[in-house]
């Protein structure tokens, strides 16, 4: 049986290589190479010309990292993954290979904080000028195409404002306009939502985040249709070089095993706590499209299998009160990231959305109460316990 006709969670697990390879090891080995060693020049000769399959330098590619590249590609629906050394790494290769100067890139209204960082600068050095949209109808999406967008590239749900975006419609529009969509597809995982099922072109990943899972690595990956990957991993890994080591693929394979089971658990303990904050009168707003009642709940239903495990909410006052209320917390960690075992919360104006201009910040939703949860896999008794302390002190 092909991984590709295995069920998700099966094919989180198992590789697609044969058993016995690797002298029968369960689980894929780590080959801390940097280089291959060729049996003759004249085979040297073949792998540089491609016309033989076989590894040369780890840059270009290495088994444990293939294996991963292998998993994230059958998972997301795509021909080809690739491997990078962190969520900023996939991000600027498929921004640079889809770009160049004088584009114009449609972004959805809220980005992580540093892809806005990065598109600043691409206008600042090479005129690549970009839009935000919250693309909530067709129209929207029309009204900010230009005859040079490149690039249609999609956070969904919205770092942090957890606003949604209808995938398969924007894939329509992109569609006519032969625009490629591209989807950041952190807060989701292909277990919670498959982009290139809806239409949508590449997918990328911060894998720094849930497909780790455990904190302790950083990663990005990206899936697409071959053409593309061939050239991203070329002109990108070749002559750029963000590629991921194989310790740190080893670490994201391992972390795979777990995802869905991980994710289910975050989903609820997310949820769960959303409900309580909703309820709670010192709460101003929750934002979390997996609840019911929440505006975009129809099109989580659609395109989602969960409203995923983070949700940011708003408290009466300020920065100061905000910063006040995180300081009483004693379990949950004042931590950027998310997706770790640990519950991990921040303050989105200050440290990841910092960049952002203020201005900017605002239109985007990003108030200084706004506070971004990631909720842990902890007993959701004693996360609201520490919260809910908190947010009695204050
Ligand atoms: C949605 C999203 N995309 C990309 C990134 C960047 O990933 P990394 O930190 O692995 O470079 C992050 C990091 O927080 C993120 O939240």
């Amino acid at each position: 049986m092909k991984n590709k006709e295995k069920r998700i969670e099966t094919a989180m697990i198992h590789n697609d290589e044969k058993t016995g390879k690797y002298d029968g090891s369960l689980t894929t080995p780590i080959f801390q190479t940097s280089t291959f060693s060729f049996s003759s020049a004249a085979e040297g000769e073949r792998r540089f010309a491609g016309e033989e399959e076989g590894y040369i330098y780890t840059r270009l590619g290495n088994p444990t990292v293939r294996t991963l590249e292998n998993r994230i590609a059958t998972l997301e629906g795509g021909d080809r993954g690739l491997a990078f050394a962190s969520g900023m790494a996939a991000v600027s290769a498929v921004l640079i290979a889809l770009t160049k100067a004088g584009d114009h890139v449609l972004c959805s209204n809220g980005l992580y904080g540093c892809t806005y960082g990065l598109l600043k600068m691409f206008e600042e050095k090479y005129a690549i000028t970009h839009d935000f949209s919250y693309m909530e109808t067709e129209e929207d999406v029309k009204a900010k195409i230009t005859p040079d967008t490149r690039c249609i590239f999609i956070e969904t749900p919205i770092n942090p404002t957890m606003k949604i975006i209808d995938l398969a419609m924007v894939a329509r529009v992109a569609k006519e306009h032969g625009i490629p969509v591209v989807v950041d597809n952190t807060f989701c995982t292909p277990y919670l939502q498959r982009p290139l099922d809806l239409g949508c072109d590449i997918v990328l990943h911060s894998a720094t985040k849930y497909i780790g899972g455990h904190g302790d690595v950083i990663a990005g990956l990206v899936v697409g249709k071959k053409e593309f990957m061939d050239d991203l991993a070329m002109a990108q890994q070749k002559d750029i070089g963000g590629v991921l080591s194989p310790f740190d693929a080893w670490l994201l394979l391992r972390g795979l095993k777990t995802l869905h089971v991980r994710m289910d658990r975050h989903s609820i303990n997310a949820l769960d706590l959303a409900k309580r904050l909703d309820n709670h009168p010192k709460v101003k707003h929750v934002y979390y499209p997996g609840m019911e009642g929440n505006e975009q709940f129809n099109i989580v239903e659609k395109q989602m299998k969960t409203g995923g495990g983070v949700l940011a909410f708003e408290i009466e006052g300020g920065k100061k009160e905000a910063q006040q209320f995180m300081d009483r917390l004693h379990l949950i960690q004042i931590a950027v990231s998310l997706g770790d075992a640990e519950t991990l919360i921040q303050h989105p104006a200050t440290m990841t959305h910092a960049v952002v201009p203020e201005e900017k910040r605002q239109e985007m939703g990003i108030t200084d109460t706004l506070i971004r949860l990631s909720a842990g896999l902890e007993s959701v008794e004693d996360i609201w316990e520490d919260l809910n302390q908190s947010l009695e002190e204050g």
